[in-house]
């Protein structure tokens, strides 16, 4: 992390896993042993039938935990079968959602432009997006990876205002390293997010660029979370696999934790 100001934001990524007795469970395991912090942000992102009961579950176990959807309609209401909206994840307490994960972009065919739309709508009704980008393989093989990143970032927030984006959250994630164990190695994620935040002073200026809170995503784990979560351009983490289990969730809050004590202590 790049300083103590924007803290760290660690979030679970549940993606299509979980019943509503076993996000429960989650909830009350994490209760056990919840090592928080005030300066790192703690999210949980379960599927749309979990949240109600999820964000109850928490309210219940009096723990510092979020909760985010995975997904979100951009339209404001209508005849749109199958999707949600921002009002109606507000309306259960949600207060974030995922917005383009690599997912959304390779089955659903979720564009720059559909980021753009469904960002847009989850600012102006008050939900926090955790916008997702990153190169696949073949791109980063072909060394597309800072142009690829570049035009999904400036794309994804075209029309937003320096103070809109100055509060978002932006997860860096290589799709070859989401779910298969292989990690973007250290100094190279953290070089990653160093291009996005310069591509966001370029755009934005370097006030909006200091504040915005960048997540590196893919593999991430208990085991290597620490070199990342120290990296200078690296404010936490969005987690898959790593997250399911209520153990290794509390772990990486713990490293997130003893991460910006440590911050803390270098700045006095
Ligand atoms: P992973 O998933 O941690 O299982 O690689 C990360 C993500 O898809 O957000």
């Amino acid at each position: 992390m790049a300083n103590a100001t924007r803290g760290l934001f660690i979030a679970g990524n549940w993606k299509m896993f979980k019943t509503n007795t076993e996000a429960r469970q989650f909830v009350l395991e994490l209760a056990q042993n919840n090592p928080t912090h005030p300066q790192v942000d703690a999210w949980v992102a379960p599927s749309f039938t979990l949240l109600a009961g999820t964000v109850s579950n928490i309210q219940q176990a009096g723990i510092r935990l979020n909760v985010a959807a995975q997904n979100v309609e951009s339209a404001l209401e209508g005849a749109f079968t199958g999707e949600v909206s921002a009002k109606q994840l507000k309306d259960v307490n949600v207060a974030g959602v995922i917005i383009g994960h690599s997912e959304r972009r390779s089955y659903y065919n979720e564009t720059n432009a559909s980021v753009n739309a469904k960002t847009k709508t989850a600012l102006a009704q008050g939900l926090l997006p955790i916008v997702c980008v990153g190169e696949t393989l073949a791109e980063r093989e072909a060394e597309q990876t800072d142009t690829v990143v570049t035009a999904q970032t400036l794309e994804g927030l075209v029309d937003l205002t320096p103070q809109q984006v100055a509060t978002i959250v932006i997860a860096y994630e290589p799709v070859w390293a989401i779910g298969t164990g292989k990690v973007c190695e250290t100094p190279e994620a953290n070089r990653v997010c160093g291009v996005i935040r310069q591509v966001l002073a370029e755009q934005f200026g370097d006030v909006t660029a200091q504040a915005v809170r960048i997540l590196y995503g893919g593999s991430m784990k208990p085991d290597n979370a620490e070199g990342l979560l120290g990296s200078s351009d690296i404010d936490g983490g969005l987690i898959g696999g790593a997250s399911l289990q209520a153990d290794s969730f509390a772990q990486l809050l713990a490293i997130a934790k003893t991460t910006v004590e440590k911050l803390e202590t270098a700045r006095v």
